[in-house]
Protein backbone atom coordinates (compact mmCIF):
# COMPACT_ATOMS: atom_id res chain seq x y z
CA UNK A 1 0.00 0.00 0.00
CA UNK A 2 1.01 3.13 -1.10
CA UNK A 3 2.11 5.68 2.35
CA UNK A 4 -0.54 9.02 2.38
CA UNK A 5 1.54 11.89 2.26
CA UNK A 6 0.58 14.95 3.77
CA UNK A 7 0.32 18.91 1.79
CA UNK A 8 3.38 21.11 2.31
CA UNK A 9 3.07 24.57 2.35
CA UNK A 10 0.14 24.56 5.21
CA UNK A 11 -2.78 24.28 2.27
CA UNK A 12 -4.45 20.79 1.78
CA UNK A 13 -2.56 19.10 -1.76
CA UNK A 14 -5.90 19.71 -3.54
CA UNK A 15 -5.94 23.34 -3.17
CA UNK A 16 -2.96 22.83 -5.45
CA UNK A 17 -3.50 20.36 -8.12
CA UNK A 18 -4.79 20.06 -10.72
CA UNK A 19 -6.90 16.81 -11.56
CA UNK A 20 -6.62 14.24 -14.89
CA UNK A 21 -9.86 12.50 -15.58
CA UNK A 22 -9.04 9.05 -16.89
CA UNK A 23 -11.43 7.65 -19.05
CA UNK A 24 -10.14 3.77 -18.09
CA UNK A 25 -12.01 2.01 -20.84
CA UNK A 26 -10.18 3.73 -23.54
CA UNK A 27 -7.20 5.16 -21.98
CA UNK A 28 -4.52 2.19 -22.79
CA UNK A 29 -5.35 -1.27 -23.52
CA UNK A 30 -2.92 -4.33 -21.93
CA UNK A 31 -4.07 -7.31 -23.30
CA UNK A 32 -5.84 -7.11 -27.10
CA UNK A 33 -9.06 -7.11 -25.94
CA UNK A 34 -9.75 -3.69 -27.30
CA UNK A 35 -10.79 -2.40 -24.05
CA UNK A 36 -8.37 -0.22 -21.45
CA UNK A 37 -7.08 -1.58 -18.59
CA UNK A 38 -5.16 -0.85 -15.06
CA UNK A 39 -2.16 -2.42 -16.28
CA UNK A 40 -2.42 -0.62 -19.61
CA UNK A 41 -2.60 2.35 -17.66
CA UNK A 42 0.45 1.18 -15.53
CA UNK A 43 2.32 1.33 -18.79
CA UNK A 44 1.53 5.25 -19.22
CA UNK A 45 1.96 6.88 -15.85
CA UNK A 46 5.24 8.44 -16.99
CA UNK A 47 2.94 10.15 -19.70
CA UNK A 48 0.52 11.67 -17.21
CA UNK A 49 3.88 12.57 -14.78
CA UNK A 50 5.43 14.53 -17.92
CA UNK A 51 2.23 16.25 -18.67
CA UNK A 52 2.65 17.65 -15.57
CA UNK A 53 -0.85 16.81 -13.29
CA UNK A 54 -1.45 16.02 -10.44
CA UNK A 55 -4.05 13.77 -9.24
CA UNK A 56 -6.01 11.23 -11.46
CA UNK A 57 -9.26 10.10 -11.36
CA UNK A 58 -9.94 6.52 -12.63
CA UNK A 59 -13.15 6.34 -13.97
CA UNK A 60 -15.26 3.38 -12.32
CA UNK A 61 -13.19 -0.27 -12.54
CA UNK A 62 -15.79 -2.51 -10.42
CA UNK A 63 -17.47 -5.24 -11.73
CA UNK A 64 -20.37 -4.77 -13.47
CA UNK A 65 -22.29 -6.21 -16.79
CA UNK A 66 -21.28 -2.69 -17.92
CA UNK A 67 -24.73 -1.57 -19.31
CA UNK A 68 -23.78 2.09 -18.55
CA UNK A 69 -19.67 1.09 -18.78
CA UNK A 70 -18.71 0.38 -15.25
CA UNK A 71 -21.49 3.38 -13.97
CA UNK A 72 -23.51 0.14 -13.39
CA UNK A 73 -21.84 -1.23 -10.63
CA UNK A 74 -22.32 -5.05 -8.97
CA UNK A 75 -20.16 -5.14 -6.32
CA UNK A 76 -18.45 -1.76 -5.14
CA UNK A 77 -14.92 -3.45 -3.31
CA UNK A 78 -13.71 -5.38 -6.60
CA UNK A 79 -12.25 -4.98 -9.99
CA UNK A 80 -13.65 -6.32 -12.90
CA UNK A 81 -11.28 -8.59 -14.72
CA UNK A 82 -12.14 -6.70 -17.69
CA UNK A 83 -9.74 -3.98 -16.00
CA UNK A 84 -7.76 -5.89 -14.17
CA UNK A 85 -7.20 -7.02 -10.25
CA UNK A 86 -7.01 -5.74 -7.01
CA UNK A 87 -3.15 -5.50 -6.83
CA UNK A 88 -3.57 -3.72 -10.08
CA UNK A 89 -5.19 -0.57 -7.95
CA UNK A 90 -2.41 -0.77 -5.25
CA UNK A 91 0.30 -0.97 -8.03
CA UNK A 92 -1.02 2.02 -9.48
CA UNK A 93 -1.35 3.64 -6.12
CA UNK A 94 2.55 2.92 -5.94
CA UNK A 95 3.40 3.72 -9.24
CA UNK A 96 1.53 7.38 -9.00
CA UNK A 97 2.83 7.62 -5.32
CA UNK A 98 6.59 7.31 -6.77
CA UNK A 99 5.97 10.10 -9.05
CA UNK A 100 4.34 12.69 -7.18
CA UNK A 101 0.42 11.88 -8.46
CA UNK A 102 -2.64 10.65 -6.48
CA UNK A 103 -5.32 8.61 -7.02
CA UNK A 104 -8.93 9.81 -7.13
CA UNK A 105 -11.29 7.08 -7.44
CA UNK A 106 -15.26 6.98 -8.97
CA UNK A 107 -17.52 6.79 -6.06
CA UNK A 108 -21.22 5.64 -7.26
CA UNK A 109 -23.44 5.95 -4.45
CA UNK A 110 -27.07 6.82 -6.12
CA UNK A 111 -27.61 3.47 -7.87
CA UNK A 112 -26.22 -0.18 -8.14
CA UNK A 113 -26.16 -2.79 -11.17
CA UNK A 114 -29.51 -4.88 -11.24
CA UNK A 115 -27.01 -7.74 -11.08
CA UNK A 116 -25.37 -6.39 -7.40
CA UNK A 117 -26.20 -8.83 -4.92
CA UNK A 118 -28.26 -6.47 -2.97
CA UNK A 119 -30.80 -5.57 -5.89
CA UNK A 120 -31.20 -9.35 -6.61
CA UNK A 121 -32.20 -9.76 -2.54
CA UNK A 122 -34.07 -6.80 -2.63
CA UNK A 123 -36.11 -8.27 -6.38
CA UNK A 124 -37.03 -11.30 -5.10
CA UNK A 125 -39.58 -10.75 -2.58
CA UNK A 126 -41.58 -7.81 -1.38
CA UNK A 127 -40.76 -9.17 2.13
CA UNK A 128 -36.56 -9.09 1.59
CA UNK A 129 -34.77 -8.32 3.99
CA UNK A 130 -33.22 -5.63 1.78
CA UNK A 131 -36.52 -4.52 -0.06
CA UNK A 132 -36.18 -1.14 1.28
CA UNK A 133 -32.85 -0.56 0.08
CA UNK A 134 -34.30 0.78 -3.55
CA UNK A 135 -37.00 2.52 -4.28
CA UNK A 136 -40.25 0.59 -4.83
CA UNK A 137 -43.81 2.25 -5.58
CA UNK A 138 -46.96 0.75 -6.16
CA UNK A 139 -48.29 1.41 -9.64
CA UNK A 140 -50.76 4.74 -10.51
CA UNK A 141 -53.99 4.16 -10.63
CA UNK A 142 -54.19 3.48 -13.98
CA UNK A 143 -51.24 1.16 -13.60
CA UNK A 144 -48.85 3.49 -14.97
CA UNK A 145 -45.76 4.42 -13.20
CA UNK A 146 -46.03 5.80 -9.67
CA UNK A 147 -45.18 9.89 -10.86
CA UNK A 148 -43.40 11.36 -13.67
CA UNK A 149 -40.02 11.18 -13.13
CA UNK A 150 -37.95 10.81 -16.10
CA UNK A 151 -34.72 8.68 -16.33
CA UNK A 152 -31.74 10.97 -17.58
CA UNK A 153 -30.82 8.22 -20.03
CA UNK A 154 -34.24 8.43 -21.46
CA UNK A 155 -38.07 7.48 -20.96
CA UNK A 156 -39.44 7.05 -17.37
CA UNK A 157 -37.74 6.63 -14.15
CA UNK A 158 -39.92 3.78 -13.29
CA UNK A 159 -39.31 0.13 -14.27
CA UNK A 160 -42.25 -1.93 -13.79
CA UNK A 161 -41.23 -5.78 -11.74
CA UNK A 162 -43.87 -8.27 -13.01
CA UNK A 163 -42.27 -10.96 -10.05
CA UNK A 164 -43.39 -8.43 -7.23
CA UNK A 165 -45.94 -5.88 -9.00
CA UNK A 166 -44.13 -2.84 -8.21
CA UNK A 167 -42.08 -0.12 -9.80
CA UNK A 168 -38.51 0.21 -9.10
CA UNK A 169 -36.80 3.87 -9.67
CA UNK A 170 -33.86 4.18 -11.79
CA UNK A 171 -32.64 7.67 -12.59
CA UNK A 172 -30.31 6.49 -15.44
CA UNK A 173 -30.88 2.99 -17.08
CA UNK A 174 -33.19 0.16 -15.64
CA UNK A 175 -30.07 -2.04 -15.25
CA UNK A 176 -29.14 1.03 -12.88
CA UNK A 177 -31.68 1.09 -9.66
CA UNK A 178 -31.54 3.96 -7.46
CA UNK A 179 -30.31 3.19 -3.57
CA UNK A 180 -32.63 4.58 -0.57
CA UNK A 181 -30.15 6.61 1.08
CA UNK A 182 -32.98 7.24 3.52
CA UNK A 183 -32.45 3.63 4.68
CA UNK A 184 -29.48 3.87 7.84
CA UNK A 185 -28.15 0.11 6.85
CA UNK A 186 -27.70 1.71 2.89
CA UNK A 187 -25.89 4.38 4.30
CA UNK A 188 -23.70 2.64 6.45
CA UNK A 189 -22.71 -0.03 3.53
CA UNK A 190 -22.05 2.53 1.29
CA UNK A 191 -19.72 4.30 3.67
CA UNK A 192 -18.34 1.02 4.38
CA UNK A 193 -17.11 1.29 0.63
CA UNK A 194 -15.27 4.28 1.20
CA UNK A 195 -13.58 2.60 4.23
CA UNK A 196 -12.03 0.00 2.02
CA UNK A 197 -10.51 2.37 -0.35
CA UNK A 198 -9.66 4.88 2.20
CA UNK A 199 -7.89 1.75 3.16
CA UNK A 200 -5.91 1.23 0.46
CA UNK A 201 -4.71 4.51 0.20
CA UNK A 202 -6.85 5.98 -2.09
CA UNK A 203 -6.53 10.15 -1.88
CA UNK A 204 -9.88 10.82 -2.44
CA UNK A 205 -13.39 10.07 -4.72
CA UNK A 206 -15.17 11.92 -7.17
CA UNK A 207 -19.06 11.02 -6.07
CA UNK A 208 -20.67 10.44 -9.44
CA UNK A 209 -24.49 12.29 -9.11
CA UNK A 210 -24.24 13.60 -5.84
CA UNK A 211 -27.30 15.63 -6.85
CA UNK A 212 -29.56 12.67 -7.01
CA UNK A 213 -29.19 10.95 -3.56
CA UNK A 214 -31.92 12.00 -2.17
CA UNK A 215 -35.44 12.31 -3.77
CA UNK A 216 -38.62 14.02 -1.81
CA UNK A 217 -39.78 11.90 0.51
CA UNK A 218 -43.42 11.68 -0.82
CA UNK A 219 -42.57 11.14 -4.30
CA UNK A 220 -44.64 13.92 -5.45
CA UNK A 221 -44.03 14.52 -9.29
CA UNK A 222 -41.51 17.29 -11.14
CA UNK A 223 -43.15 20.35 -12.46
CA UNK A 224 -42.37 21.17 -16.27
CA UNK A 225 -39.26 23.20 -17.11
CA UNK A 226 -39.96 26.56 -18.75
CA UNK A 227 -36.42 27.06 -19.98
CA UNK A 228 -37.26 23.22 -22.39
CA UNK A 229 -36.37 23.85 -25.96
CA UNK A 230 -37.34 21.19 -28.69
CA UNK A 231 -33.66 19.11 -29.75
CA UNK A 232 -32.70 19.33 -25.72
CA UNK A 233 -32.87 15.68 -23.78
CA UNK A 234 -36.04 14.24 -23.13
CA UNK A 235 -35.50 14.44 -19.22
CA UNK A 236 -34.78 18.25 -19.92
CA UNK A 237 -38.48 18.80 -20.07
CA UNK A 238 -39.15 18.87 -16.27
CA UNK A 239 -37.17 21.01 -13.53
CA UNK A 240 -35.80 18.09 -11.02
CA UNK A 241 -36.30 19.59 -7.87
CA UNK A 242 -38.41 16.65 -6.35
CA UNK A 243 -36.15 14.00 -7.94
CA UNK A 244 -33.09 15.70 -6.90
CA UNK A 245 -31.70 18.35 -4.88
CA UNK A 246 -33.03 17.94 -1.96
CA UNK A 247 -30.89 19.58 1.00
CA UNK A 248 -30.59 17.24 3.32
CA UNK A 249 -27.65 15.60 1.03
CA UNK A 250 -25.59 17.88 2.71
CA UNK A 251 -26.41 15.38 5.90
CA UNK A 252 -25.14 12.65 3.63
CA UNK A 253 -22.09 14.73 2.61
CA UNK A 254 -21.27 15.35 5.87
CA UNK A 255 -20.93 11.83 6.60
CA UNK A 256 -18.50 11.06 4.47
CA UNK A 257 -16.43 13.89 5.01
CA UNK A 258 -16.69 12.20 8.58
CA UNK A 259 -14.94 8.78 7.43
CA UNK A 260 -12.79 10.73 5.48
CA UNK A 261 -11.70 13.10 8.17
CA UNK A 262 -10.38 9.70 9.89
CA UNK A 263 -7.40 9.08 7.77
CA UNK A 264 -4.85 11.31 7.49
CA UNK A 265 -3.44 13.15 3.96
CA UNK A 266 -6.33 15.59 3.46
CA UNK A 267 -8.49 12.93 1.59
CA UNK A 268 -11.02 14.97 -0.43
CA UNK A 269 -14.36 14.20 -2.34
CA UNK A 270 -15.30 15.69 -5.49
CA UNK A 271 -18.86 16.30 -6.45
CA UNK A 272 -20.28 15.43 -9.86
CA UNK A 273 -22.73 18.79 -9.93
CA UNK A 274 -24.21 20.53 -13.18
CA UNK A 275 -25.90 23.38 -11.64
CA UNK A 276 -25.13 27.00 -12.29
CA UNK A 277 -22.80 28.67 -10.09
CA UNK A 278 -25.83 30.24 -7.75
CA UNK A 279 -26.85 26.83 -6.71
CA UNK A 280 -23.58 24.84 -6.89
CA UNK A 281 -22.24 26.71 -3.89
CA UNK A 282 -24.11 25.09 -1.79
CA UNK A 283 -22.50 22.32 -2.09
CA UNK A 284 -19.82 23.31 -0.33
CA UNK A 285 -21.79 23.16 2.74
CA UNK A 286 -21.94 24.96 5.90
CA UNK A 287 -18.65 25.67 7.37
CA UNK A 288 -17.28 23.71 4.79
CA UNK A 289 -18.82 20.94 5.90
CA UNK A 290 -19.67 19.48 2.02
CA UNK A 291 -17.50 18.40 -0.65
CA UNK A 292 -14.27 20.15 -0.86
CA UNK A 293 -14.78 19.73 -4.60
CA UNK A 294 -18.33 20.55 -5.76
CA UNK A 295 -17.64 20.21 -9.98
CA UNK A 296 -18.39 23.55 -11.91
CA UNK A 297 -19.93 22.63 -15.43
CA UNK A 298 -20.82 25.85 -16.33
CA UNK A 299 -17.98 26.94 -18.98
CA UNK A 300 -19.27 23.43 -20.81
CA UNK A 301 -22.46 25.17 -21.88
CA UNK A 302 -21.68 28.88 -21.69
CA UNK A 303 -21.82 30.77 -24.66
CA UNK A 304 -18.49 31.29 -25.48
CA UNK A 305 -17.11 34.99 -25.28
CA UNK A 306 -15.11 37.23 -23.53
CA UNK A 307 -18.36 38.75 -21.05
CA UNK A 308 -19.70 35.79 -21.30
CA UNK A 309 -16.74 34.51 -19.38
CA UNK A 310 -16.08 37.28 -17.62
CA UNK A 311 -19.67 37.07 -15.97
CA UNK A 312 -19.51 33.99 -15.31
CA UNK A 313 -16.35 33.78 -13.29
CA UNK A 314 -17.57 37.14 -11.44
CA UNK A 315 -20.47 35.70 -10.12
CA UNK A 316 -18.87 32.34 -9.21
CA UNK A 317 -15.84 34.33 -7.21
CA UNK A 318 -18.56 36.39 -5.43
CA UNK A 319 -20.92 33.50 -4.53
CA UNK A 320 -18.13 31.24 -3.18
CA UNK A 321 -18.34 30.39 0.47
CA UNK A 322 -15.22 31.81 2.67
CA UNK A 323 -12.20 29.77 1.79
CA UNK A 324 -14.05 27.57 -0.75
CA UNK A 325 -12.18 26.60 -3.51
CA UNK A 326 -13.39 26.95 -6.65
CA UNK A 327 -13.14 24.18 -9.78
CA UNK A 328 -13.29 24.70 -13.34
CA UNK A 329 -14.36 21.49 -16.15
CA UNK A 330 -13.67 21.85 -19.80
CA UNK A 331 -14.83 18.85 -20.71
CA UNK A 332 -15.28 15.22 -19.27
CA UNK A 333 -16.54 11.38 -20.84
CA UNK A 334 -20.28 12.91 -20.66
CA UNK A 335 -19.68 15.80 -22.89
CA UNK A 336 -18.57 16.89 -26.19
CA UNK A 337 -15.17 17.60 -26.68
CA UNK A 338 -14.01 21.25 -26.45
CA UNK A 339 -12.15 21.04 -29.62
CA UNK A 340 -15.41 20.08 -31.63
CA UNK A 341 -17.54 22.72 -29.22
CA UNK A 342 -15.43 25.53 -29.26
CA UNK A 343 -12.92 24.79 -32.36
CA UNK A 344 -8.81 23.65 -32.41
CA UNK A 345 -8.00 27.03 -31.87
CA UNK A 346 -9.93 28.72 -29.14
CA UNK A 347 -9.25 25.16 -27.42
CA UNK A 348 -5.96 26.26 -26.84
CA UNK A 349 -7.07 29.26 -25.67
CA UNK A 350 -9.82 27.40 -23.36
CA UNK A 351 -6.41 24.89 -22.32
CA UNK A 352 -5.16 28.36 -21.14
CA UNK A 353 -8.41 29.80 -19.35
CA UNK A 354 -9.31 26.48 -17.46
CA UNK A 355 -5.37 26.68 -16.14
CA UNK A 356 -4.83 30.16 -15.35
CA UNK A 357 -8.22 30.77 -13.40
CA UNK A 358 -8.50 30.61 -9.78
CA UNK A 359 -9.26 26.74 -8.25
CA UNK A 360 -8.99 23.10 -9.03
CA UNK A 361 -8.89 22.57 -12.62
CA UNK A 362 -9.60 19.13 -14.48
CA UNK A 363 -8.55 18.02 -17.72
CA UNK A 364 -10.48 15.55 -19.44
CA UNK A 365 -8.39 12.94 -21.29
CA UNK A 366 -7.25 13.79 -25.03
CA UNK A 367 -8.20 17.11 -24.34
CA UNK A 368 -4.39 17.91 -23.94
CA UNK A 369 -3.89 16.63 -27.73
CA UNK A 370 -7.08 18.68 -28.80
CA UNK A 371 -8.87 15.13 -29.61
CA UNK A 372 -12.66 16.08 -31.70
CA UNK A 373 -15.82 14.16 -31.51
CA UNK A 374 -14.78 10.77 -32.87
CA UNK A 375 -17.53 9.75 -35.56
CA UNK A 376 -18.98 6.63 -34.58
CA UNK A 377 -21.02 4.83 -37.56
CA UNK A 378 -24.47 3.71 -35.99
CA UNK A 379 -23.26 -0.27 -36.02
CA UNK A 380 -20.27 0.91 -33.57
CA UNK A 381 -22.46 2.65 -30.66
CA UNK A 382 -21.93 1.50 -27.36
CA UNK A 383 -23.65 4.27 -25.42
CA UNK A 384 -27.34 3.43 -24.37
CA UNK A 385 -28.30 6.37 -23.09
CA UNK A 386 -31.00 8.34 -25.85
CA UNK A 387 -32.21 11.39 -26.85
CA UNK A 388 -31.14 14.72 -29.49
CA UNK A 389 -27.11 14.95 -29.33
CA UNK A 390 -26.72 12.36 -26.48
CA UNK A 391 -24.28 9.62 -27.89
CA UNK A 392 -21.40 9.82 -25.51
CA UNK A 393 -19.27 7.79 -27.82
CA UNK A 394 -17.61 9.91 -29.10
CA UNK A 395 -15.84 12.07 -26.42
CA UNK A 396 -15.22 8.23 -25.47
CA UNK A 397 -13.11 6.91 -28.55
CA UNK A 398 -9.43 5.23 -27.22
CA UNK A 399 -6.54 7.99 -26.81
CA UNK A 400 -4.23 8.30 -29.42
CA UNK A 401 -0.75 7.65 -28.98
CA UNK A 402 0.87 6.55 -32.05
CA UNK A 403 0.01 6.54 -35.67
CA UNK A 404 -0.23 2.60 -36.52
CA UNK A 405 -2.98 0.75 -36.34
CA UNK A 406 -5.01 0.97 -32.85
CA UNK A 407 -2.91 4.12 -32.60
CA UNK A 408 -0.96 2.42 -29.93
CA UNK A 409 -4.15 2.18 -27.72
CA UNK A 410 -4.83 -1.54 -28.32
CA UNK A 411 -3.67 -4.65 -30.51
CA UNK A 412 -6.80 -5.95 -30.90
CA UNK A 413 -10.12 -4.53 -31.93
CA UNK A 414 -10.81 -1.39 -30.04
CA UNK A 415 -14.21 -1.43 -28.11
CA UNK A 416 -15.11 2.04 -30.14
CA UNK A 417 -13.62 3.00 -33.46
CA UNK A 418 -9.82 4.92 -33.10
CA UNK A 419 -10.05 7.81 -35.10
CA UNK A 420 -6.25 8.70 -36.07
CA UNK A 421 -5.42 11.91 -37.45
CA UNK A 422 -2.32 13.29 -39.10
CA UNK A 423 -0.43 14.78 -36.34
CA UNK A 424 -2.81 14.20 -33.05
CA UNK A 425 -1.11 11.59 -31.74
CA UNK A 426 1.03 11.45 -28.13
CA UNK A 427 4.22 10.63 -30.90
CA UNK A 428 3.51 13.17 -33.31
CA UNK A 429 2.98 15.85 -30.87
CA UNK A 430 5.17 15.72 -28.22
CA UNK A 431 8.02 16.62 -30.50
CA UNK A 432 6.20 19.47 -31.77
CA UNK A 433 6.47 22.99 -30.18
CA UNK A 434 3.64 24.33 -31.87
CA UNK A 435 1.17 21.17 -30.80
CA UNK A 436 -1.50 20.96 -28.25
CA UNK A 437 0.04 18.86 -26.19
CA UNK A 438 3.18 20.91 -26.00
CA UNK A 439 0.90 23.96 -25.07
CA UNK A 440 -0.93 22.15 -21.78
CA UNK A 441 3.14 20.69 -20.97
CA UNK A 442 4.06 23.96 -21.13
CA UNK A 443 0.68 25.60 -18.81
CA UNK A 444 1.20 23.32 -16.59
CA UNK A 445 4.99 24.10 -16.05
CA UNK A 446 4.20 27.51 -15.86
CA UNK A 447 1.40 26.72 -13.10
CA UNK A 448 3.99 25.38 -10.70
CA UNK A 449 6.85 28.20 -11.52
CA UNK A 450 4.16 31.11 -10.86
CA UNK A 451 2.56 30.11 -7.70
CA UNK A 452 0.14 33.72 -8.16
CA UNK A 453 -1.43 31.06 -10.78
CA UNK A 454 -2.69 28.67 -8.03
CA UNK A 455 -2.53 31.15 -4.68
CA UNK A 456 -3.24 34.50 -6.27
CA UNK A 457 -6.60 36.64 -6.02
CA UNK A 458 -8.77 36.92 -9.22
CA UNK A 459 -9.33 40.06 -10.91
CA UNK A 460 -11.66 40.73 -13.86
CA UNK A 461 -10.19 43.28 -16.05
CA UNK A 462 -12.07 43.93 -19.22
CA UNK A 463 -13.90 42.04 -22.05
CA UNK A 464 -13.56 44.68 -24.70
CA UNK A 465 -13.29 43.87 -27.93
CA UNK A 466 -14.01 40.05 -26.87
CA UNK A 467 -10.38 40.15 -25.25
CA UNK A 468 -11.18 38.84 -21.66
CA UNK A 469 -8.05 40.22 -19.78
CA UNK A 470 -7.49 39.32 -16.08
CA UNK A 471 -5.23 39.12 -13.36
CA UNK A 472 -3.95 36.97 -10.54
CA UNK A 473 -1.88 38.28 -8.17
CA UNK A 474 -0.66 37.20 -4.56
CA UNK A 475 2.15 38.91 -2.68
CA UNK A 476 4.97 39.00 -4.79
CA UNK A 477 3.53 38.20 -8.24
CA UNK A 478 1.39 39.54 -10.87
CA UNK A 479 0.19 37.69 -13.98
CA UNK A 480 -1.89 38.93 -16.20
CA UNK A 481 -3.76 37.02 -18.82
CA UNK A 482 -5.28 38.29 -22.36
CA UNK A 483 -7.14 36.12 -24.17
CA UNK A 484 -8.33 36.78 -27.59
CA UNK A 485 -11.78 34.82 -27.82
CA UNK A 486 -12.35 34.73 -31.48
CA UNK A 487 -10.00 34.59 -34.75
CA UNK A 488 -9.93 38.20 -35.70
CA UNK A 489 -6.42 39.87 -34.89
CA UNK A 490 -7.01 42.62 -31.89
CA UNK A 491 -4.93 45.49 -30.73
CA UNK A 492 -4.74 45.69 -26.93
CA UNK A 493 -2.98 48.17 -24.52
CA UNK A 494 -1.81 48.32 -21.46
CA UNK A 495 -0.24 52.20 -21.57
CA UNK A 496 1.08 53.67 -18.58
CA UNK A 497 1.28 50.38 -16.77
CA UNK A 498 4.96 49.05 -17.48
CA UNK A 499 6.61 46.68 -19.69
CA UNK A 500 4.72 42.67 -20.24
CA UNK A 501 6.95 39.82 -20.87
CA UNK A 502 5.71 37.10 -22.70
CA UNK A 503 5.58 34.23 -20.62
CA UNK A 504 3.54 31.89 -22.55
CA UNK A 505 1.59 31.97 -25.86
CA UNK A 506 -0.92 30.04 -27.27
CA UNK A 507 0.43 30.92 -30.51
CA UNK A 508 3.88 29.38 -31.37
CA UNK A 509 4.59 32.34 -33.62
CA UNK A 510 4.67 34.82 -31.34
CA UNK A 511 8.22 35.58 -30.55
CA UNK A 512 8.79 35.82 -26.34
CA UNK A 513 9.28 39.46 -26.12
CA UNK A 514 8.04 42.42 -24.42
CA UNK A 515 4.70 43.77 -24.40
CA UNK A 516 4.84 47.48 -23.77
CA UNK A 517 2.13 50.00 -24.33
CA UNK A 518 0.07 49.08 -27.51
CA UNK A 519 0.40 45.06 -28.47
CA UNK A 520 -1.51 43.11 -31.09
CA UNK A 521 -3.14 39.89 -30.28
CA UNK A 522 -3.41 36.89 -33.11
CA UNK A 523 -6.73 35.55 -33.90
CA UNK A 524 -7.75 33.08 -31.38
CA UNK A 525 -4.13 34.17 -29.17
CA UNK A 526 -4.25 34.27 -25.60
CA UNK A 527 -1.00 35.29 -23.60
CA UNK A 528 -0.08 35.10 -20.01
CA UNK A 529 2.17 37.88 -19.07
CA UNK A 530 4.46 38.82 -16.25
CA UNK A 531 5.36 42.41 -15.46
CA UNK A 532 9.15 43.18 -15.92
CA UNK A 533 11.35 45.98 -14.87
CA UNK A 534 13.31 46.14 -18.14
CA UNK A 535 16.48 48.19 -15.95
CA UNK A 536 17.31 44.70 -15.13
CA UNK A 537 18.79 44.45 -18.78
CA UNK A 538 16.67 41.97 -20.38
CA UNK A 539 16.07 41.75 -23.66
CA UNK A 540 14.18 44.22 -25.58
C1 LIG B 1 -22.52 10.17 -14.23
C2 LIG B 1 -21.45 9.57 -15.11
C3 LIG B 1 -22.11 9.02 -16.33
C4 LIG B 1 -23.06 7.94 -15.91
C5 LIG B 1 -24.06 8.47 -14.89
C6 LIG B 1 -24.79 7.36 -14.22
O1 LIG B 1 -23.14 11.25 -14.82
O2 LIG B 1 -20.48 10.53 -15.39
O3 LIG B 1 -21.18 8.54 -17.26
O4 LIG B 1 -23.75 7.44 -17.01
O5 LIG B 1 -23.43 9.18 -13.87
O6 LIG B 1 -23.95 6.70 -13.32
Amino acid sequence: MAPVRMSGGGQPWWRRAVFYELYLRSFQDSDGDGIGDLPGVLRRVDYLAELGVDAVWVTPFYPSPMADFGYDVADHCGVDPTYGALADVDRLLEALDRRGMRLVLDYVPNHTSVEHPWFREARASRSAERRDWYLWREPAPDGGPPNNWLSQAGGSAWTFDERTGQYYLHSFLPEQPDLNWRNPAVREAMLQVLRFWLDRGVHGFRVDVLGALLKDADFRDDPPNPRYQPGDPDFMRLLPIRSANQPEILEIVAAMRAVLARYPGERVLIGELYDPVETLVSYYGPALGGVQLPFNMNLLWLRWCAQGVLDLVNRYEAGLPGGAWPTWVLGNHDQPRVASRLGPGQARVAAMLLLTLRGAPTLYQGDELGLRNAEIPPHRVRDRFTGPGRCRDQQRSPMLWDDGPGAGFTAGEPWLPVEPRAGASVRAQQEDPGSMLSLTRALLALRRREAALVDGDWRGISAADNVLIYERCNAERRIRVALNMDETPKEGGFAGEGAWRVALSTDPARDKGWIDGVFTLAGDEGVVLRPENRTGGGPR
